[in-house]
């Protein structure tokens, strides 16, 4: 393409539109000088949702009906395309007709929401939630090599990822942080009056109880981001008193992990592995990720290896990512750490995690940047000052052991089912062997992300381990 034609295209000028909404609207606004507070990284500490928005979503205006009943009727009538066989044409049909109907859609503007973020969150989730139903319930014949996402769909995800700052595709956030709305709207923001999993792609409680795990784990973390708040606000560090205050600081954030770690494991009664497994995973993957490995063509958009396109995951969770760079955790393998990395901890995708934050909104993205650049690193504090190591180090290990029982999970509801040869309930026999078989091919088990999993989950747990601090 030559620059003039650059210059033309309706890329580049929605690009420039971006740029210019972006410092306008969704980038941090912080006078010279002064310090950020967490309200400019749309962190609610306030309401107590922290990550998740003070209040739920609304709807989109009427001019995005269209997208909004898409969705309305996908969640009806779609079915994964690898589970529909020959023999059922009302599926196949339903499926058809329904993306049909996407391709005629016009390319609808967003200038109606370019002025209100709950409404952009929406449009981002909506799209993304379109996007990845109008892949996933295309039959494998259709998908194979790549797929294109029409531009009815394509266009204003680009440009409303784009003034989010963040990836053009199905998110943590579009899943978590946004998909939850009030039983009784007359009444406060308190978890027991949240409902989570509002859209859901199968429909299952298990799907539904999926989203409700990992929301927990984010309101759970409200209280660690106070924490943090608290730390960076004492004056000064040195003293007796604050020395005390920092212990109690590390050994609150040590006992809320134990608390996500129970929610964790708490999920294996709510969430059926091979529910999970079967029914809801497929639906998250993202470009060039499953089975069958289609890439994504976003048409009239950029080419696709320029855009972040896993799909959701917990690796996306800014509260997990707070806390890694609050105790400094260096899943980069950047410093001299003891023990050394293995040999699996160098093979492992070290780059995961700081992709994942591409995929978070980027006002969490700048936080997480101004909580790595602060310049009091409790890392460096406890390994000058031994009354707070102990504490630190005890903070670290219960992340570790976090971490450890996550790995049991993942193994338990993505390792383990990869390898199971029990067909689940409810999903059409012939349909699962065939995915079977795939897998088996593939030959192994592979993250939302298309990360080889075990190694990258054990060689995080061991970048955590390495951060405790040792006696000499
Ligand atoms: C049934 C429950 C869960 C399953 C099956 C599961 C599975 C996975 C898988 C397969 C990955 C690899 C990357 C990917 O494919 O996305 C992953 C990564 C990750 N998950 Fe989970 N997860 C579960 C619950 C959670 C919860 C509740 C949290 C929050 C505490 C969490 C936090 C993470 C983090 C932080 C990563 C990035 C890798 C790491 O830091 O070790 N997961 N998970």
């Amino acid at each position: 393409m030559y620059p003039i034609d650059l210059l033309q295209s309706p890329f580049y000028l929605f690009n420039n539109v971006v740029s210019v909404l972006n410092s306008a609207l969704l980038s941090r606004k912080v006078a010279p000088g002064a310090q950020p507070t967490l309200a400019d990284f749309d962190v609610n500490i306030q309401t107590n949702t922290g990550f998740l928005p003070e209040r739920p979503l609304p709807r989109l205006p009427e001019a995005y009906s269209s997208w909004e009943n898409a969705l309305t009727r996908a969640q009806e009538v779609l079915i994964l395309g690898e589970n529909i066989m020959e023999e059922d044409t009302q599926s196949r049909a339903d499926g058809e007709l329904w993306r049909l109907r996407i391709r005629e859609l016009p390319v609808i503007s967003i200038n109606d929401l370019n002025t209100d973020k709950q409404l952009l969150r929406r449009a981002h989730k909506v799209l993304a939630f379109l996007v990845h139903f109008y892949v996933h319930s295309m039959p494998p014949d259709q998908t194979a090599g790549s797929v294109i996402i029409p531009r009815s769909l394509a266009t204003p995800l680009l440009q409303v990822s784009a003034i989010l700052r963040m990836a053009p595709v199905l998110t943590f956030a579009d899943t978590v942080l946004w998909n939850w709305d009030l039983i009784n709207p007359e009444l406060p923001v308190t978890p027991e009056n949240m409902r989570f999993g509002v859209e859901l792609f199968s429909g299952t409680e298990d799907e539904r109880n999926f989203w409700f795990g990992n929301a927990r784990v984010e309101m759970l973390g409200v209280e660690i981001l106070q924490l943090f708040n608290e730390y960076h606000s004492l004056p000064n560090v040195s003293d007796f008193a604050s020395v005390c205050k920092i212990n109690r600081l590390l050994t609150r954030i040590s006992a809320v992990v134990r608390r996500i770690e129970e929610v964790m494991a708490s999920m294996r009664e709510l969430v059926d592995p091979s529910i999970f497994f079967w029914q809801v995973r497929p639906w998250f993957n993202g470009s060039a990720s499953g089975p069958s490995k289609p890439s994504w063509v976003f048409e009239d958009g950029p080419d696709s290896s320029t855009l972040d396109l896993s799909g959701p995951s917990a690796g996306q969770s800014s509260v997990m990512h707070a806390l890694d760079i609050f105790l400094d955790i260096d899943f980069k393998l950047q410093q001299r750490r003891c023990p050394a990395p293995s040999d699996a901890n160098k093979r492992a995708d070290v780059g995961f995690m700081e992709r994942m934050r591409r995929y978070m909104p980027g006002l969490h993205r700048d936080y997480l940047s101004y909580l790595a650049n602060t310049s009091r690193p409790v890392r460096e504090l406890a390994k000058s000052t031994p009354a707070v190591k102990e504490a630190y180090n005890a903070a670290v290990s219960a992340v570790r052991k976090l971490r450890d029982s996550h790995i049991r999970i993942a193994c338990l509801y993505v390792v383990s089912m990869s390898r199971s040869t029990a067909i689940p309930a409810g999903c059409p026999v012939f349909a699962m062997m065939r995915r079977m078989e795939r897998q088996q091919n593939q030959g192994r088990s592979t993250g939302t992300g298309g990360n080889e999993l075990s190694l990258l989950l054990k060689s995080n747990r061991d970048a955590t381990a390495r951060a405790a601090i040792k006696s000499s």
